[in-house]
């Protein structure tokens, strides 16, 4: 399973890749505008710096949500990386933009998925993830680990090459979960990658052999 980290924040994508388990970045304008980086040139220096911090699979998000927008935008972001796949959001132009992108090429991430019928239009047009926003939909008391479940099911029924990429992750559990399903990618915030590392009795074992490698060197 591919770890992506869900942020803009420098800081934070340094010190996930610096774990050695970083596959990726996932951005969107939200993230985008909490570090506080705003207009296209700014924006553009953004993703160029993250691509210069981490291996591949950097998504960026569109904003356009009309066609010729979401194709002209999605040209200009290619040019900043190899590793820039293009954030598409889930909309009737943006499956005929994923369509065109992918005949070209072009890798893409379908954005704000919520529901098996959206993930089958983005596979179809050929996107190559689809992210189904699983917290998002477990805020409004539905299951988002069962369209998880779906979604995984659906793609391995016709074969389809387009990535699970679990997105809205808050939780360890989430991501767990989503590693015993089958998705393919989760990406999700710093802390619920590094909460993985922790367990009590891997605290008192290690202070344990600590204390004694101690006692008998004294
Ligand atoms: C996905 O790529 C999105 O950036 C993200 O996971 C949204 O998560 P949120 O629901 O925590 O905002």
């Amino acid at each position: 399973m591919k770890f992506f980290i869900d942020t803009a924040n420098l800081d934070e994508i340094r010190e996930a890749y610096a774990l050695g388990v970083l596959d990726g970045v996932t951005t969107n304008p939200s993230l985008m505008a909490k570090e506080g980086i705003t207009g296209q040139k700014n924006i553009i220096a953004h993703y160029k710096a993250i691509c210069d911090i981490v291996d591949d699979n950097v998504s960026a998000e569109v904003i356009s949500t009309d066609y010729d927008g979401m194709i002209k935008e999605a040209m200009e972001l290619v040019k900043i990386s190899d590793k820039i796949v293009v954030k598409i959001p889930m909309i009737k132009d943006g499956v005929k933009a994923i369509k065109h992108l992918s005949s070209k090429g072009i890798r893409t991430n379908c954005t704000l998925i919520f529901s098996a019928g959206q993930a089958l239009l983005a596979a179809k047009a050929g996107a190559s993830y689809v992210s189904p926003f699983i917290g998002r939909l477990d805020d409004i008391s539905f299951d988002g680990l069962q369209l998880i479940e779906q979604i995984v099911e659906i793609y391995d029924n016709y074969g389809f090459e387009t990535e699970v990429l679990a997105a809205s992750v808050r939780h360890t559990m989430h991501l767990i979960q989503c590693a015993e399903i089958g998705s393919d990618v989760v990406t999700c915030p710093l802390k619920v990658i590094t909460a993985l590392l922790n367990h009590p009795l891997t605290d008192s074992g290690l202070a344990t052999f600590l204390a004694d490698h101690a006692k008998g060197n004294k």
